[in-house]
């Protein structure tokens, strides 16, 4: 699978940029002077950020919802939505403040666009529609999944094109080939449960909180990985997709056996046991992905980014390919404001986008990376 598109950015604020113009370096001398505002709400978290062409990072804000949804063991939509509209318009203000900018210093106003909970990005879509129209700047819906993919480049801006994304995110597993801004080829995903779903799926069958990814790596800690014998589902398969719905069912067996009488320290084998069976099938094709492209640099994106245990063995695994591996912050592994506005950015500045007056937004709960290419093809069109 492979897209990419490119138009002009005429009339981009700022921007000098020729409509025949590749994609540009950011590099604070240079590049056209580009200020986004960006919004987060696809799920629980309402992320706020500016972010500056030139400047970096000027700002953001956070609020994750774990403490209201805990009670429910996950995320309740209607809560989430609730909370975001309570939440957004404060962190905007205190994003703008931290950046020391006005709404009025803002050129365009960024929001996640899908995929996600409808009635979350709609508060997100909303409220950026609204102070876009209300400020006279342009609007842009960012697709989520991008921006997880391009958050290592914020703190590595020296990191180029192309490389072996591998995302793992609550909702998605995917294996991609990056080419350039824009133009990413799946090679393998999930045919089933992705990654972070099977990490808070078994967290659940052992009784933890949510969000059980890392409550489950906080127990594997303590735990022995070799103590419980789990699958590795599609490890030896020729293919680079993945399938974790056997290994929550071989775990919910587990718990069965055991019965009541589970101790702490069974438990805790148990989760590292799980913590193994996921992190070994991940980066087994990640490394297989490298190998089959000839690429030798990987990036790693979305909240399962943040799993230590995963993150050891792709060290070890790309040290020994002599490939390198790039991780965002890890608070930009889970949902989060800056990837927002800098995949915003980023695609302003390669002429992917045209900043549009136009504030009849919309969202899209269910959206392929692979539809991406094709709506943009839609819009410049219209
Ligand atoms: O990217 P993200 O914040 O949201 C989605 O776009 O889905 O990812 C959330 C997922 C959850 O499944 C969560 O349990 C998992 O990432 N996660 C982790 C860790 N931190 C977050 N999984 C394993 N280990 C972690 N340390
Ligand atoms: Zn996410």
């Amino acid at each position: 699978m492979r897209w990419r598109m490119q138009w002009s950015c005429a009339g981009l604020p700022g921007s000098s940029v020729s409509p025949e113009s590749p994609e540009l370096a950011l590099s604070p001398a240079d590049a056209p002077s580009l200020r986004v505002l960006g919004i987060e709400t696809s799920c629980d978290e309402t992320g706020v950020a500016v972010y500056d062409s030139r400047l970096g990072l000027l700002g953001q804000a956070l609020h994750s919802q774990i403490a209201l949804h805990q009670a429910y063991g996950g995320v309740v939509p209607e809560l989430a939505s609730r909370d975001h509209i309570a939440r957004v318009l404060p962190l905007v203000d205190s994003t703008l403040q931290q950046a020391g900018s006005a709404l009025s210093d803002i050129d365009v106003v960024a929001y996640t666009r899908g995929p996600g909970l409808a009635g979350a990005l709609l508060v997100g879509a909303g409220v950026a529609a609204a102070l876009a129209m209300a400020a006279d700047k342009p609007l842009l819906g960012v697709h989520h999944l991008e921006g997880h993919l391009l958050s290592p480049l914020l703190s590595e801006p020296t990191l180029d094109f192309p490389f072996i994304a591998l995302l793992v995110s609550g909702g998605h597993t995917m294996l991609l080939q990056a080419q350039a801004l824009g133009d990413y080829r799946l090679l393998g995903e999930t045919v089933d449960d992705a990654a972070g779903e099977a990490f808070d799926k078994s967290a659940k069958l052992l009784g933890l909180g949510y969000p059980g990814g890392p409550e489950l790596a906080r127990l594997a800690e303590r735990g022995d990985p070799g103590a419980f014998d789990l699958p590795r589902p599609k490890l030896r398969s020729d293919d680079l997709d993945f399938s974790f719905a056997g290994l929550k069912t071989a775990v919910l067996t587990r718990v069965r056996a055991i019965g009541e009488g589970m101790d702490e320290q069974q438990r805790a084998d148990l989760a590292a046991a799980t913590q193994q069976a996921i992190t070994e099938v991940l980066a087994a094709k990640a490394v297989a992905a490298l190998r089959r492209s000839g690429l030798r640099t990987l990036v790693v994106a979305g909240g399962v980014g943040a799993n230590l245990s995963l993150r050891a063995r792709l060290d070890a695994a790309c040290a020994e390919l002599g490939a390198r591996v790039h991780y965002p912050a890890l608070a930009w592994c889970t949902d989060n404001g800056p990837m927002i506005a800098y995949a915003a950015c980023r695609r302003l500045l390669a002429g992917l986008e045209r900043p549009r007056r136009e504030y009849a937004f919309d969202i899209r709960p269910r959206w392929d990376l692979s539809e991406l290419a094709d709506d943009m093809l839609c819009r410049r069109n219209s």
